[in-house]
Formats: C-alpha cells, sequence, structure tokens
C-alpha cells in the first residue's frame, strides 16, 4: 500500500504523506497543505481528524476493541484494579509491587484539601449541580497549590499526578456531601483508594461504615472501564486548555465541564432520567423509540450510539454482565431495569438503530449500576469523572512531554464580506 496520497488542486500536484500506527490504523499529514495550496481541511466535530499520536489507549469502534497500553479492556477489568490502571496509564507500564506501594502511598500523602476550600463549598447553594462545583474546586485547587510543574521532569510530573490523584476524591465527595447537607468528611489512608472514596461519600459522623465488597469491587470496575478513552471531547479539552501551558488543574477543570454534557459523561443521568420518564409515562418503550427515530422531534435515545464505536462498546459488554450481578447480588428489583431492558431488546431490532449502528453505550448501564448503589443521579457524572481523572493526567502529562504546539482550528468565515462602520445615528 502507498505511503503517500496525491492532492490534485488548481493545477498543481501535492504529494501528501501518510502515517502509519502500531495497530495498522493509516493517516494523511496534511500539516504542509495550507502553506502549498492555501487550503484548509474542514471536519466539523473532528470525524475524521486526528489531533494528536499518542501511546496511551487503542480503541477500534468498528471491531468494537478497547485497550489501554496495549492491555485489553476485558482482562484489565477481571484480572487489574483502578489503582494499578491509573499508574499503567500515566507511567505506560504495569507497576511492579514496590512501585505499586510506593504510588498508593504518594497518592495518600495527598489525600487531603486545605480546610479554606470549604468557604468556596459553602458559597453555593445546595441545588448546585454537582458537576458546576467539582469544576469550580477544581480549578479553585490551582490557587491552593500555586507550584507551577516543571514538564521537564519526570519527578515534578509524578508529583503533580498523585497530587491530584489524591485530592479529587475528597472534592467528588464534597460535592455528593453538600447535595445531602451532610457535612465534608476526610480521608482514610486505611483504605484503598474505591473504599476511601466510598466512605467519603456515604460516611455519617461517629458512624462505622460498613463496607460491601460486592459494592467496592463494581465501583472499582466502574472506574478502570472509565479510566480512558484516548481523545473523545473532555479529554480533547483537557488537552486544547493544557496546550496553551495552562496548568494541570485549570485543564482538568476544562474537561470536567466538558464532560458534564449530555451528549458526553452526563448522558449517565440523562439515561436514567429518560428510564424514569418512560416509567411515569406508562411504560410504553415503542412510543419513545418512535420518538427519538422521529426527525422533528430532538430527542434522542439517551446511552445509545457513540461517535465511534460502530458496534457493541466493549465497555457496555463487560458492565451488562456486572450490572446483572450487582442488582442480583443486592437483590434490588427495579422497574426501570425492566424498562431498560424491553428499550435495548427493541432498539437492537429495529431498523433505523441497526442500520445506523447504534448500540448501547457504556452509560446505558453505568447509571443503573449507580443507582443500585444509592448514589443520587446528578452525581453519576462526578462518578464518571473519578473514573476518567487518570486517563485525562495521562494525555495531559504526554500533551506536555511531546510538546505539542498550542492547539489552534482554522474556519471557514461565511460572514459578511468587507463593509465600512455606520455611526449610530445613521443606522
Ligand atoms: N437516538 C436516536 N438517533 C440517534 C442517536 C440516538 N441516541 N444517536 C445517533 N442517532 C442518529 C442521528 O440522528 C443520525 O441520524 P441521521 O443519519 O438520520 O441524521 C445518526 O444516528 C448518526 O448520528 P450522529 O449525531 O451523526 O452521530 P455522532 O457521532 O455525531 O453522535 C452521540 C454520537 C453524540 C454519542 C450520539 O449518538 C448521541 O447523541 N447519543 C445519545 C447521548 C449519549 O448516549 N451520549 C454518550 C456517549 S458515550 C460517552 O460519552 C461516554
Amino acid at each position: 500500500m502507498s505511503d503517500k496520497v496525491i492532492l490534485k488542486y488548481d493545477g498543481k500536484e501535492l504529494e501528501l504523506a501518510v502515517s502509519t500506527g502500531s495497530m495498522d490504523e493509516k493517516a494523511i499529514d496534511v500539516s504542509s497543505l495550507r502553506g502549498a495550496t492555501g487550503l484548509i481541511t474542514m471536519d466539523p466535530g473532528y470525524k475524521n481528524t486526528g489531533a494528536c499520536e499518542s501511546k496511551i489507549t487503542f480503541l477500534d469502534g468498528e471491531e468494537g476493541k478497547l485497550s489501554y497500553r496495549g492491555y485489553p479492556i476485558e482482562q484489565l477489568a477481571e484480572k487489574s484494579s483502578f489503582v494499578e490502571v491509573m499508574y499503567l496509564l500515566i507511567k505506560g507500564h504495569l507497576p511492579t509491587q514496590p512501585e505499586l506501594d510506593k504510588f498508593v502511598a504518594d497518592i495518600n500523602e495527598h489525600n487531603y484539601v486545605s480546610e479554606d476550600l470549604i468557604k468556596i463549598l459553602d458559597a453555593f447553594p445546595s441545588s448546585a449541580h454537582p458537576m458546576g462545583v467539582l469544576a469550580s474546586l477544581t480549578s479553585a485547587l490551582s490557587a491552593f497549590n500555586p507550584k507551577c510543574v516543571n514538564v521537564n521532569s519526570e519527578e515534578d510530573l509524578y508529583r503533580a499526578a498523585v497530587t491530584l490523584l489524591g485530592k479529587f476524591p475528597v472534592l467528588a465527595s464534597w460535592c455528593q456531601r453538600k447535595t445531602k447537607g451532610l457535612p465534608v468528611n476526610y480521608s482514610n489512608d486505611q483504605l484503598g483508594y474505591v473504599e476511601n472514596f466510598y466512605q467519603l461519600l456515604f460516611k455519617k459522623p461517629g458512624q462505622e461504615l460498613a463496607m460491601n465488597p460486592v459494592v467496592v469491587d463494581a465501583l472499582d470496575k466502574l472506574f478502570i472501564l472509565h479510566a480512558d478513552h484516548e481523545q473523545n471531547c473532555s479529554t480533547s479539552t483537557v488537552r486544547l486548555v493544557g496546550s496553551s501551558h495552562a496548568g494541570l488543574f485549570a485543564s482538568i477543570s476544562s474537561g470536567i465541564s466538558a464532560l458534564w454534557g449530555p451528549l458526553h459523561g452526563g448522558a449517565n443521568q440523562a439515561v436514567i432520567e429518560m428510564l424514569e420518564a418512560i416509567k411515569n409515562d406508562g411504560g410504553d418503550v415503542q412510543k419513545w423509540i418512535d420518538k427519538a427515530k422521529d426527525k422533528n422531534d430532538p430527542f434522542r435515545l439517551m446511552g445509545f450510539g457513540h461517535r465511534v464505536y460502530k458496534n457493541f462498546d466493549p465497555r457496555a459488554r463487560i458492565i451488562k454482565v456486572a450490572c446483572d450481578n450487582i442488582l442480583e447480588q443486592l437483590g434490588i428489583d427495579d422497574p426501570i431495569l425492566e424498562i431498560a431492558k424491553g428499550l435495548e431488546k427493541a432498539a437492537l431490532e429495529d431498523e433505523y438503530f441497526v442500520e445506523r449502528k447504534l448500540y448501547p453505550n457504556v452509560d446505558f448501564y453505568s447509571g443503573i449500576i449507580y443507582k443500585a448503589l444509592d448514589i443520587p443521579t446528578e452525581m453519576f457524572t462526578v462518578m464518571f469523572a473519578v473514573g476518567r481523572l487518570p486517563g485525562w493526567i495521562a494525555q495531559w502529562k504526554e500533551m506536555r512531554e511531546t510538546n505539542q504546539p498550542i492547539g489552534r482550528p482554522r474556519q471557514l468565515y461565511t460572514g459578511e464580506p468587507d463593509r465600512d462602520y455606520v455611526p449610530v445615528e445613521n443606522r
């Protein structure tokens, strides 16, 4: 196969190199295009545009395949732990036992936040959406940790990563506690990362919180599955903001805002709200399928479809099984689960969804699990953010280490041509 393409334009020919990734993916290098021809490429939504080379995550949407640093997601979900996956994403290899122990100890050293942050938290109304609060508190971290990261120092980058990994679950838990009117809670070094997060969320003052291993295991798995997903909307936001050399906390705060939207991480909240709405509407699944197919109706089936997967989302396969197990083990019989099953079956058999390759995505099931674990609906996307944090950090780190230029897309201007200013009295 040729390693170049020839572009013919205005009587001239331009040779564009084709690069090949380690999984045999191909990309045309158009970086010389504008200089040589004056042309730019148009690709709204970046459906065909690669913005970087990356060694972190591989995703084949046609095959429904996902791997972190070369390890299949199925193996990681079954055999690894969230902490180990965090290390893998950020450092590039699976840790030895001493490396893992040090990583955990280093995270624990930072698993508190300044008490002054409580004043900021207090200023939010208890009705504030936790994602807005989380984005603000994460951004505020930069004020409390002003030391710049020297991106040429592996040690400095590592310190920044463990600092944020330590503090983030505390902030995320405070967002939930705020909505429930509970006082803030503090980390417990004796517990694992996920167990600690669980007690941060739920422990009441003076209470001995019993840890259900089924719940901890489910959360651990969900976080592994959410830990990275290459150049999605929030990760691209983290990279783009970071490309201006904005700091790690500011870049991650922007990623949280990007994740919030219902077309991205906010879909897990939207799925449950949709299932509740179907239930309250009498449970007629077909009516809602028809609504999603109606081009005059803006409604979309939440938790269905994906920009990259044109096959079953491999994470959804794993979560579907985990979801059934958890509901069975916790003895939960939730009527919205029946609606979810009915909706999934009807959509998978419907020509509209089959033709467009619209399958349930990871968010279709994650919300059902979070609901079973008694996590408030508005916290679902915060849970996603806790899982995605190591991916954002790894991608930010890689972007700075590889010295990516500042991100700055072009546009095709379609506004008014040049015209003269008219004073207000003459308009
Ligand atoms: N319900 C009904 N129709 C849909 C849906 C859906 N959920 N998703 C896509 N379609 C249709 C579109 O209307 C379009 O139809 P057309 O070809 O007749 O115009 C076709 O499928 C292609 O859809 P696009 O919008 O072009 O696909 P895109 O890649 O831009 O969007 C997205 C992907 C945003 C995920 C979309 O499928 C969607 O809105 N899904 C619902 C929200 C959701 O679940 N988001 C979570 C994504 S996973 C994540 O972020 C973790």
